[in-house]
């Protein structure tokens, strides 16, 4: 076959391929077959001599890798706080992947810098966050949290005359880093990265929520960060990130919020109302590949202090055309090579629209009140208040919980996942997916019902 053909045959018939997966995603059992999870050993193997030819490389991959994934794109994963992928977002992401562009520079990849810089603005418009905020598309909200933390940790030594990106920290003066009693292990992660220690931190409590008690909060004195975190991983909670900034920016210190999944709420008028105040902060983690529903992985941080950011983040070489009167992707990103993971960005903003993300993040929130009243009526403690996407159930001791929780994943109509809260074992339910229906989750009770009642009676 003439290599153009072949080219448009194997293109073709991955998105077949994918095509005929992502139909099956409502119907197929959400956690794969024992036998399909055996079957994946199928691609242990010594590393081959020879070649494969490319359509069999592609075969084997959908053969035995597809029926060994746990269905995470459809409407009835409810584990972790996972996010489907809009369809459009996948289309827009398979034919950026076929541009393969390195979007560290402007000069370079106009186009999708172009489009970062556009899903940026109107990020920053529909978070309420400062007009001149920098934005910087990173892998997940991991990175984003490193990401904010390494500005705030420039900008709080150079206001005390430290030049940390030249002379690190061995010989710096102390900087108090605040979190909570709450805060997600990713930021802790990245205050190891940075130096600070993951355990070299005060924490300020939180009431029954989750959410960081401002009465209560810890005196600041000298250079100081503070973690606040908008949608506790657990109950969805807020802390009150407009009451802190008042009590911290007098006293110069930096406040950033972990907003992986909860700064989406400001963008629907019913939950805006939970992010009041949070455009005050320095610096916003975010997930786009949780409740945005773009494929993985996409992650941003926005920064109010754009030169902190930058000087935490840009390089020179002589080879690299960093001059530019553009936006340069990679003065803001600890990657300088790296996909155009905003262009995923742009095209789910684009296609919703501020109306239809609304409904998007809104109906993920009715759906989980579903949850919350069908567990409910079923005679079922639910452990958190709804108020987004997140419900905490608890089915009896720490024992039955698992035994039940096990049997949820095994049973295959959704898949949940256990945690602990406040000494507590509980299934956790995140609906993050745009695709969730009423229905499913009314399939979903059932079926977790019907499991807890066996196994109680
Ligand atoms: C509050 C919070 N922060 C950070 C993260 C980490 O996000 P990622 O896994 O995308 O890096 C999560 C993930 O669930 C989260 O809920």
């Amino acid at each position: 076959m003439p290599e153009d053909l072949k080219l448009r045959s194997l293109l073709l018939d991955a998105a077949e391929r994918g095509v005929v997966y992502r139909e099956s995603a409502t119907e197929r059992p959400v956690a794969p077959t024992p036998e399909a999870v055996i079957g994946a050993a199928k691609f242990i193997e010594p590393m081959p001599i020879e070649g494969t030819d490319d359509e069999s490389v592609l075969a084997m991959l959908d053969e035995v890798g597809s029926p060994a994934t746990i269905m995470m794109a459809g409407p009835r994963f409810f584990g972790f706080v996972i996010g489907g992928s809009l369809p459009v977002t996948v289309a827009t992401n398979w034919l950026t992947t076929a541009w393969d562009q390195n979007v560290g520079m402007h000069e370079v990849t106009p186009a999708t810098s172009m489009l970062e810089r556009v899903a940026m603005d109107w990020m920053i418009d529909l978070f309420g966050l400062p007009k001149d905020a920098a934005a910087s598309f990173v892998t997940g909200a991991t990175v984003a949290n490193f990401t904010c933390l390494a500005a705030a940790r420039n900008r709080i030594y150079s206001d005390i005359g430290w030049n940390v990106e030249a002379d690190g920290l061995i010989g710096a003066p102390p900087v108090t880093v605040i979190v909570s009693e709450e805060t997600h292990p990713t930021v802790f992660k990245s205050l190891g990265l940075l130096g600070f220690g993951r355990n070299r931190v005060v924490r300020a409590p939180v009431d029954g929520e989750g959410r960081i008690d401002a009465s209560r909060f810890p005196a600041i004195s000298g250079p100081t960060i503070i973690c606040t975190q908008a949608g506790n991983v657990n109950t969805g909670a807020f802390d009150p990130v407009g009451e802190i900034c008042e009590i911290a920016q007098p006293e110069g210190a930096w406040v950033h919020v972990d907003g992986a999944f909860g700064l989406w709420a400001a963008t629907s008028p019913d939950r805006a109302h939970l992010c009041s105040g949070f455009a005050a902060a320095d610096s916003w983690a975010t997930d786009a590949h949780k409740w945005l529903n773009v494929p993985y992985d996409s992650g941003i941080a926005f920064v109010r202090d754009t030169a902190a950011l930058k000087s935490a983040m840009a390089i020179t070489a002589e080879y690299l055309m960093t001059e530019t009167e553009y936006r340069n992707p990679s003065d803001f990103t600890p990657e300088l090579s790296r996909r155009a993971r905003g262009v995923d960005v742009w095209a789910a903003l684009k296609s919703l629209g501020r109306k239809g993300l609304a409904e998007m993040i809104d109906g993920c929130c009715s759906n989980a009140r579903r949850f919350a009243d069908g567990f409910r009526a079923a005679g079922f403690d639910v452990l958190n208040e709804v108020v987004i996407n997140q419900v905490l159930v608890s089915f009896g001791d720490d024992a039955m919980n698992r035994k039940i929780i096990n049997e949820i994943q095994e049973e295959g109509t959704c898949w949940c996942g256990v945690t602990v809260w406040q000494g507590k074992t509980a299934m956790r339910i995140s609906v993050s997916n745009w695709s969730t229906t009423a229905e499913d989750v009314d399939r979903s009770l059932e079926a977790i019902i019907a499991i807890a009642k066996k196994n109680r009676s």
